[in-house]
């Protein structure tokens, strides 16, 4: 049985790489951070790189690359239509996934839009374990209503389940029972389910799910953008599948999809997107979209170094030395997290470290966004740029009513073999130091409000002057130069 994780001593992640190329960081002081912050409206999204230390604001687009890859850049075979690239792109999803079909787009969610045109009826219904950010706007746009039926226990934060991203078939088969199969297009599944807390499902639970859909005559839809986290996950976790390759596990989660879809901003590392399938049918549909949105069939809008730097890409993701870089260094840093007290989504899932902002900041209320004002706060005390995922990431309904979310999380993104354990180790001492003067950060309210995804322009403005009271606190504990 090979082992995929490599530890020594206490649970101490190894990289597996060297470092060859590198980018120079600035940390600006705690005086500019203090005016950045405040220019960007209290929202880490609106932040200038040259005013952050350590981006953890995602892992889209920007996982390290390898030398294979940049090589792999410098032979695409630059054609409008039929290049060579194209070719081995499609060879390549072939081999991995199984499918025949392949159409190319410039990211994940141009991907959604065209599965949500073709699919989405007004009056449909998508169930899913949980859903995305674009993919829910995708939907409503054409029409469709979402049902989110994870088990009960993704919402439990501080959790040892295995696989908190299953999704729970007993009430897939009540909604499909109640609305009719007619009315549901497909079935979505989120590989390493990103709002939760990049939470994988378990193998047996997609073959679960398969026999549902199969007994109604439903298309599964496969959201592989964090497969790789999700693959590592059902290695590592699920006992039956401790002795499958990579290779295999990815096999049979693809043979049990009929259209699969990703963001290569994450899976494959690099930046673009597509969606294959083996359903003629479907992909003919699909297909005359991609002209109108993307570009020629055979590069979706997409550079053709980045869709060289996509099959090598994938190519290594079905290494199990490769895929474990991410989700070691962020048990290693959730685990750092918890010894210091600070509320993290437990069990540590894929793409972050995700903190609990409802219980970090218990003396905020929600609708002052407390994952909003946590995320700026981390952001001043030590120039990491970490993502609110909770109310701000919510869209008022069509009455203007403001949901409050499921959870308040700020989401610290790890990309894959971009920081080293040392920069990890500083992210937690100062947020550990945040943590104990934690009582100093307030709310926010916003002022300017976009009504679409509000979380990517909204400007907010802190409740009561808390923030100059921590910038002299922090002064007081480490002086002026950090
Ligand atoms: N699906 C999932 C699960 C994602 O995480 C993302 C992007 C998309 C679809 C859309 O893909 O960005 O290429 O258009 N997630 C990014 C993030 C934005 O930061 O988590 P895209």
């Amino acid at each position: 049985m090979s082992t995929i994780k490599f530890y020594f001593g206490e649970h101490i992640p190894l990289e597996m790489h060297k470092v060859r190329i590198v980018q120079k960081l600035d940390l600006v002081p705690i005086g500019r951070r203090l005016e950045a912050i405040t220019e960007a409206g209290n929202n880490t999204f609106l932040l200038k790189n040259r005013d952050i230390f350590m981006d953890m604001l995602t892992d889209s687009g920007v996982n390290a690359m390898s030398d294979r890859q940049l090589a792999a850049m410098m032979i695409a075979d630059d054609s409008y239509a039929g290049s060579e690239t194209f070719t081995r792109l499609t060879d390549k999803i072939e081999e991995i996934f199984g499918k025949k079909f392949f159409l190319p787009t410039h990211q994940g969610r141009a991907c959604e839009n065209i599965i949500s045109q073709v699919f989405v009826k007004p009056g449909t219904l998508v169930p899913m374990n949980y859903h995305f950010t674009t993919t829910k706007s995708h939907i409503v746009l054409n029409g469709g209503a979402i049902e989110e039926i994870p088990i009960t226990e993704a919402f439990n934060i501080s959790s040892t389940h295995p696989f908190k991203g299953n999704l729970d078939t007993t009430q897939l088969k009540e909604i499909i029972q109640k609305h009719g199969a007619d009315k549901i297009p497909f079935v979505r599944l989120e590989a390493g389910t990103n709002l939760i807390g990049g939470q994988p499902f378990s193998l047996e639970n997609m073959r679960q799910v398969r026999k549902v859909c199969d007994d109604f005559g439903i298309m599964i839809v496969l959201d592989a953008s964090l497969l790789a986290d999700n693959l590592y996950f059902i290695k590592e976790r699920e006992d039956n599948c401790k002795l499958m390759t990579i290779r295999e596990i990815t096999r049979e989660i693809s043979d049990l999809s009929d259209i699969i879809y990703f963001s290569a901003r994450k899976l494959g590392c690099a930046r673009g997107g597509g969606l294959c399938t083996n359903n003629e049918s479907a992909y003919k549909k699909m297909r005359e979209l991609i002209p109108l949105y993307e570009g020629f069939l055979t590069y979706g809008g997409m550079s053709v170094r980045e869709m060289e730097a996509i099959a090598v890409g994938l190519e290594e993701t079905m290494d199990e030395n490769m895929i474990n870089q991410g989700p070691q260094f962020i048990a290693f840093m959730t685990e750092e997290l918890q010894k210091k007290g600070v509320p993290v989504v437990t069990p540590p899932g894929g793409l972050g470290c995700h903190i609990n902002a409802m219980e970090f900041l218990e003396h905020v209320p929600q609708s002052q966004y407390p994952a909003g004002a946590l995320a700026a706060a981390i952001y001043l005390i030590s120039g990491v740029r970490g993502m609110e995922r909770g109310t701000i990431s919510e869209q008022r309904d069509e009455n203007g009513n403001e949901p409050m979310a499921n959870m308040e999380l700020v989401r610290l993104a790890l990309p894959r073999r971009v920081f080293t354990l040392s920069q990890i180790k500083y992210a937690v001492d100062r947020i550990g130091w945040l943590f104990e003067n934690r009582n100093l950060v307030k709310g926010l309210t916003f002022v300017e409000e976009p009504k679409i995804l509000r979380f990517f322009f909204g400007k907010l403005a802190t409740v009561s002057d808390w923030q100059p009271e921590l910038v002299a606190k922090f002064r007081k504990d480490f002086g002026d130069s950090l």
